[in-house]
């Protein structure tokens, strides 16, 4: 794993979309793993910024979000499939038939995500999945005690979830207390994960997620057992990391990073 620490959240974010970016550039037809929250607003918003300004073409990009929440139709401004169409989908390029979120309206949710699991492998797989960190250790929305081999499936949100969440509800006793989610077995397939955590609020937890045992009580924590895994912070939320090796933005020039600045 790489842990890269950018001195701002906003450096951080750049960062992060370049690392997308080089992607996209040279596989136009990747397939990409997104999530959503608050952290990603401003990931989009760069990415948004690089389409007009830069042409970076999403044309032949396919997506598969990590989760949506149980009983939200895709109008209703506090589902996923609003938030990925208004805050990406349609600022770019993108063929929205090639963008997937799993269901959260499906009458056999079963079914669905076992339909969801197939659409991934049939189009061979998640290239580079991106991903945030929720307060209680998640992510996408595996929660605590979810198994580290888990397909997609549907969770139930525990209480640190939901007082994260539900804030962001116009009225938050209507944040659903279930979800659909990719789960921990689905992520780690993606051959890249790309982590993006900014705050100091995420510190402590994400200390747990890099440096402390892997454990189905913080499914972040898995991602130490990808090998292909870069994480990238900004310093408010390495406040807490013990480690000496990892990467400073501003004080080091390694070449395999110096093409991003
Ligand atoms: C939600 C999503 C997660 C995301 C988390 C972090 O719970 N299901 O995939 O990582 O939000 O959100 P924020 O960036 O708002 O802290």
């Amino acid at each position: 794993m790489q842990v890269v620490i950018s001195p701002t959240k906003e450096d951080a974010t750049e960062l992060a979309a370049k690392i997308i970016a080089d992607r996209i550039r040279n596989f136009p037809d990747s397939t990409l793993g997104l999530a959503t929250g608050v952290t990603m607003e401003r990931l989009y918003d760069v990415l948004v910024r690089m389409h007009k300004q830069e042409g970076l073409d999403f044309s032949l990009v396919r997506t598969f979000n990590l989760d949506e929440y149980i009983g939200l139709l895709p109008e209703n401004k506090h589902s996923y499939r609003y938030y990925m169409n208004e805050r990406l989908f349609k600022r770019i390029n993108i063929d929205i038939r090639n963008t997937f979120l799993p269901n959260g309206m499906a009458q056999d949710l079963k079914l669905e995500c076992q339909k969801y699991e197939k659409k991934i492998k049939d189009v061979g797989g998640i290239d580079l999945q991106l991903l945030g960190i929720g307060k209680a250790g998640h992510i996408g929305f595996n929660e605590p005690l979810s198994a580290l081999r888990s397909r997609t499936r549907d969770k139930s949100l525990t209480p640190v979830t939901i007082a994260q969440n539900s804030p962001l509800f116009d009225k938050p006793e209507d944040m659903p207390k279930r979800a659909l989610t990719m789960g921990i077995g689905t992520i780690l397939e993606a051959k890249q994960l790309l982590m993006l955590v900014t705050g100091r609020s995420k510190a402590e937890i994400l200390s747990k997620a890099v440096e402390g045992p892997i454990t189905s009580m913080i499914s972040a924590s898995a991602i130490q057992l990808h090998e292909h895994c870069v994480v990238v912070v900004d310093e408010d939320a390495a406040e807490c990391l013990q480690g000496k090796d990892y990467y400073h933005w501003i004080f080091q020039n390694e070449p395999e990073w110096e093409k991003y600045r």
